[in-house]
């Protein structure tokens, strides 16, 4: 049986997940400038990535016997398309450290079908954050995070 930290934590993320679709969906509606053709599909890519991550979290908090949140967290609309990029790669390094946080709360109760289903997962976001990171570094160059 799951406990409620885990049914909660895996709640945390169903909203952040929520959150990251909207917010990739909004900035490929809005964004603009000189990057938008390119820009444009890579976050609508991103935003499917992250549909697929709320339908599996949110089926495992079932398995749990959990009521997954139809709540999204805080989405931020920035116009700026470099900003927008910034946005995603803090928004990645939350979801990173979240997930860490889970699959450790996940092998201490010894689950692990959750535990794996994390670990994908965890790995999509480090991509995620590799991307972010990467086309940061080439729109700015001085300004990517090492
Ligand atoms: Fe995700
Ligand atoms: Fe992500």
């Amino acid at each position: 049986m799951a406990s409620k930290k885990l049914i909660a934590g895996l709640n945390k993320a169903l909203a952040d997940e929520i959150g990251s679709i909207l917010q990739y969906l909004w900035q490929h509606w809005m964004v603009d400038g000189p990057y938008a053709p390119s820009f444009m599909e890579v976050f609508e890519k991103a935003s499917r990535d992250e549909m697929r991550h709320m339908e599996i979290v949110g089926e495992r908090i079932v398995v749990l016997g959990g009521d997954p949140t139809t709540q999204s967290s805080t989405v931020v609309k920035s116009r700026d398309a470099i900003q927008m990029v910034k946005d995603n790669l803090a928004a990645e390094k939350q979801a990173v450290q979240l997930y860490k946080e889970l699959v450790k709360l996940a092998d201490q109760e010894k689950d692990s079908a959750t535990r794996h289903m994390l670990e994908g997962i965890l790995l999509e976001e480090e991509a995620h954050l590799d991307l972010w990171q990467t086309m940061l570094g080439r729109m700015s160059p001085g300004t990517g995070e090492s």
